[in-house]
């Protein structure tokens, strides 16, 4: 990688106590049969094969879209943490897609470094990213230098460090070829899709201030088990750990900020906001509300609000005011429409979340086939960030600037020395005026 001065430099951070986690990438250039031709193939129908990292709820349903939308498609390696999530994967996976999963047992692979052998894995052209999303910026990062193609789950990074790892992987991936895709379905959704091809068109008018919600009435909280490391406990329980979450409104409202960075054209100028927790158990770290003034460039301020409280009402939606009108996108399958300054109704359209999630598969291998990758890491990359801007500044109570954000910030949260079997500092969460802005 070249190491120009406006490149984004950052060390790379450090997984496995071996030295091989770097070591073999670089070297596996060109490995990734059906990116690697010369032309492109546009009626390329040759073999997939998948290799999945984190065999939990979303890495199920995300080799399940894959193999549901694609043919010629085969998942070949399983890597998670956990042993026992493996032969689960494999099992369930098989009996939705006869002659689809083909996992050797030697291709199950569990532990900390699993994900490296994924990625050595000459065999192996596409690598799916569904662990917790503290991991996600360096993972993806490796598997470019490995020349495998991605898909990566949401957020892609929860802090500033992470944000320039990911804009260094998508550079990386432009210059070498290499597909990455993000989780972020709501981009290949019909409806959104036409709604903001109508508000781009200004159908109702110039956009003035929007606001998005992501309000539900809770989340999960594992247990720990008593042969659990710290760090062991805290991937296990990752949600509630902000170095590995991003709190609520990266982890979970990062699709309404993506859509607004859709909408508004790229990313805010800056944050305020504010926020706190009534209800989370202890021992998290997450806050259970966020509130965050966001002021895109031309003056337009969008308010954003997460919350996850029970018994709270809960509403998935972003809502565009426009000088004509107004436009309303659901989240999931509620649709979108257009209204008039009178609140007549000017146009509509449902949504199906379920063939966004599939589209985005279809996308990637098409991409890969036709050697013409999508590599649209940046633009999430920038969403997560987003995500990462508004939590600092409702976290600090401080006004946060984008360009301070994502260019002065040390605000580094992966453990410098990461053990899977080492003790973690007890969990803090952030007091805004104590929470220092870094
Ligand atoms: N796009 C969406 O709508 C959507 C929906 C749900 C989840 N997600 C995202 O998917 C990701 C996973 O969420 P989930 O709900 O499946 O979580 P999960 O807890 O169900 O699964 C995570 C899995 O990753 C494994 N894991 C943890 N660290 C690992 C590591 N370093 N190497 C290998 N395996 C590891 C865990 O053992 C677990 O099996 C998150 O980033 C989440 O935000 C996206």
């Amino acid at each position: 990688m070249s190491q120009d001065s406006n490149e984004p430099q950052l060390p790379r951070r450090k997984f496995l106590k071996s030295g091989s986690a770097l070591s073999a990438g670089a070297a596996a250039l060109g490995t990734t049969r059906v990116l690697r031709g010369a032309e492109p193939q546009e009626n390329n129908s040759e073999t997939v094969r998948i290799g999945l990292v984190g065999a939990g709820g979303r890495g199920s349903g995300a080799v399940n879209d894959s193999l549901t939308i694609n043919e010629n498609v085969e998942l070949t390696a399983i890597a998670d943490l956990e042993p026992v999530k493996l032969e689960a994967l494999r099992k369930s996976a098989g009996s939705r897609h006869e002659g689809k999963v083909k996992v050797a047992n030697e291709k199950l692979y569990s532990g900390i470094d699993a994900y490296r052998r994924i990625l050595d894995d000459p065999d192996i052209d596409v690598v799916m990213f569904a662990t917790p999303p503290g991991f996600r910026p360096q993972y993806i990062a490796e598997a470019v230098d490995a020349g495998k193609h991605v898909f990566a789950e949401k957020p892609t990074c929860v802090d500033p460090a992470g944000y320039k790892i990911c804009l260094s992987a998508h550079e990386q991936a432009e210059k070498n070829g290499t597909a990455i895709v993000t989780g972020t379905q709501y981009r290949r959704q019909t409806n959104y899709k036409e709604a903001i091809k109508r508000l781009s068109e200004g159908e109702i008018g110039d956009i003035i201030a929007a606001t998005m919600r992501y309000c539900s009435t809770g989340i999960w909280f594992r247990n720990r088990k008593e042969e659990m490391s710290d760090t062991e406990y805290q991937i296990f329980n990752w949600m509630h750990f902000i170095w590995l979450s991003g709190d609520q409104i990266a982890e979970q409202a990062v699709h309404n900020i993506d859509t607004m960075n859709w909408i508004m054209g790229g990313p805010p100028e800056s944050a305020y906001g504010s926020g706190g927790r009534f209800t989370r158990p202890e021992g998290s770290e997450m806050w259970d509300n966020v509130e965050v003034d966001y002021v895109y460039p031309g003056n337009r301020l969008v308010s954003f609000m997460c919350r996850q409280i029970p018994g709270t009402q809960s509403d998935n939606s972003n809502t565009i005011y426009c000088t004509g009108g107004r436009c309303t996108i659901y989240g999931g399958n509620r649709g979108a429409s257009l209204v008039d300054r009178d609140g007549k109704e000017i146009w509509s359209m449902k949504g199906n979340i379920g063939d966004a999630y599939k589209q985005e598969h279809k996308d990637l291998i098409d991409s890969v086939r036709a050697n013409k990758p999508i590599v649209e890491l940046k633009k999430t990359a920038e969403s997560s960030m987003t995500a990462v801007l508004g939590r600092m500044a409702a976290y600090t109570g401080k006004n946060v600037e984008w360009d301070f954000a994502t260019n002065e910030s040390t605000l580094d949260l992966f453990p410098k020395d990461f053990d899977i079997k080492g003790a973690r500092p007890e969990p803090e969460f952030a007091i805004p005026g104590k929470t220092k802005l870094v």
